[in-house]
């Protein structure tokens, strides 16, 4: 797995997964079935990749679809991502912003190499501006 923009290897283009992280436009690419679970949601869920590639997809409840934290808008490869159960329903009406292409996260999995594209909402971009703590450099 790389960044797109420091690729080591070719990925072959029928294996390859592109997901683009919005607003902050960060696009990770990996081989499809290579990736190593990081126990953030399910298998190949969004917030599974987020997790691998240090993208900072809030989950307060871990991965469980007992929270909307991980709300995103997914505005590209829609075909490719497992279609919501009942339980992500029922969560994603409690969601604020909630959209027709709202998907939870951790429950929404990528079942095949092609291109996604998927937006943290606002508010939760807020969390991340407001919430997270800001990396220091250090003067030593
Ligand atoms: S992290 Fe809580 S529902 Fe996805």
């Amino acid at each position: 797995m790389t960044e797109a923009s420091n690729e080591k290897k070719p990925i072959p283009a029928d294996k390859l997964v592109r997901v683009t992280f919005e607003p902050e436009g960060r696009t990770v690419e990996f081989e499809f079935g290579t990736l190593p679970y990081d126990h953030h949601g399910k298998p190949m869920s969004f917030l599974d990749v987020a997790e691998n590639f240090d993208v900072f997809l809030d989950h307060a409840c871990g991965g469980s679809c007992a929270c909307t934290t991980c709300h995103v808008w997914v505005k590209q490869g829609e075909a490719g991502i497992s279609e919501a159960d009942d339980d992500e329903l029922d969560r994603l009406d409690m969601a604020a912003d909630q959209q027709l292409n709202s998907r939870l996260g951790c429950q929404a999995v990528i079942t095949q190499p092609g291109s996604y594209v998927v937006e943290i909402p606002r508010w939760n971009r807020n969390y991340v501006s407001e919430g997270k703590p800001l990396t220091l450099a250090e003067n030593k």
